[in-house]
């Protein structure tokens, strides 16, 4: 059995919790300290996982020698300067996606991983999603035929912009959601983005003051000939079951598979309080222990750690993913077609 490995994280917010719930639970691993600028915030995180060292100076925690590694759950364009500094402290590093919002920082990150030997993961959790695991297996064994078109919806509701993400007028639908999406393209297809052609509007968002997109219509062409349309919207009507609507479908030459991830799907109920539509796949609780494919994919990187093993999902993966985000930005905002630059 392999010595318990110690894990810090920095960013206690919405997604952090998610972070704070794995490594507090995962066997051989300890949640060893925690870091927020919020210290109302981070007092509560630190009361509710039982976790004495809290600091809201992410130097300080990395300078703790008996800490391995650290989740960075910072908003997405806050990853480079806090990933550089845990690599160069020599911690493994969870970064939550998208890697980050420029090609540069990217590059900063991954060079200062591999200067200091440590592993760099970025968080696409939907590679342990049942059902995307299930499409993957599928094209793996040849049974869809050649790939040939994918479609990815995954929105939310307008209630994540305005209320849940204090910063989302400092970021895109395509940064937040848009990179599980482009990860999915190419982990299912297993190919580069060659070209991408995105078309956005910017009307209901900015008319409430938020100033960022309402959606992106993105069509992407892979190199192998491949072709997906992508949709991220952060507009929807908070009438909606739930806060996000994630649907998929893949069309091969020989077979199709369609996936349907909206968590209202999965388990509704209906009692005197009102109908419910609780989260039962992407961050829940079994039998008194985190469950679910976001916490999956912590407990991955964890695993990763004690056990020395190589992430599942590559720097590559965080840098490509980066470089097809930055085209559809750029497409969107030309209204031309933008071949993605290598
Ligand atoms: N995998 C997913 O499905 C998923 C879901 C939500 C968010 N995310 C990602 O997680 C990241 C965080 O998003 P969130 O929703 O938790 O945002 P959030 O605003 O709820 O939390 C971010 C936290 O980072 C803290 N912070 C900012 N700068 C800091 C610094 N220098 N040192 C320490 N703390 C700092 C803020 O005070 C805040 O509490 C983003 O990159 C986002 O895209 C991923």
């Amino acid at each position: 059995m392999s010595e318990i490995r110690r894990f810090g994280v920095i960013g206690t917010g919405v997604w952090g919790e998610t972070h704070l719930m794995t490594y507090s639970t995962h066997r051989g691993a300890e949640l060893a300290c925690i870091c927020d600028l919020n210290e109302d915030l981070l007092r509560q995180r630190a009361e509710q996982f039982g976790v004495s060292c809290w600091t809201t100076d992410y130097e300080e925690l990395l300078a703790d020698d008996d800490i391995d590694a650290v989740s960075v759950v910072t908003p997405d364009f806050l990853h480079r300067e806090i990933a550089v500094a845990a690599a160069e402290a020599g911690k493994h590093v969870l970064l939550e996606k998208p890697m980050a919002t420029t090609v540069e920082d990217c590059r900063a990150m991954i060079d200062a991983a591999a200067a200091s030997g440590v592993k760099l993961m970025v968080d696409f959790h939907n590679r342990w999603n049942p059902a995307m695991w299930g499409i993957k297996q599928k094209v793996v064994a040849g049974e869809l035929g050649d790939p040939q078109m994918l479609t990815v919806r995954l929105n939310d509701t307008i209630y994540v912009p305005t209320e849940m993400l204090s910063w989302a007028g400092r970021s895109t639908v395509i940064w937040f959601l848009g990179s599980h999406s482009v990860d999915l393209v190419r982990w299912l297809f297993d190919d580069e983005v060659s070209r991408v052609y995105s078309v956005s509007r910017s009307r209901v968002l900015t008319g409430m003051g938020v100033d960022t997109p309402d959606f992106f219509l993105t069509i992407v062409e892979l190199e192998g000939g491949g072709v997906a349309h992508i949709e991220n919207c952060w507009i929807m009507s908070t009438s909606m079951p739930t806060v996000f609507d994630f649907k998929l479908e893949m069309i091969g030459s020989e077979g199709t598979c369609f996936a349907d991830c909206s968590s209202h799907r999965m388990l509704q109920t209906f009692t005197p309080e009102g109908p419910s539509y609780p989260d039962v796949a992407v961050r829940t609780e079994v039998q008194g222990v985190p469950a679910g494919f976001g916490v999956h994919s912590i407990r991955h990187f964890a695993d990763c750690v004690i056990h020395d093993l190589e992430p599942a999902v590559s720097v590559a993966d965080g840098l490509e993913n980066t470089r097809v985000l930055v085209a559809i930005h750029e497409s969107a905002q030309s209204g031309q077609p933008v071949e993605v630059q290598r």
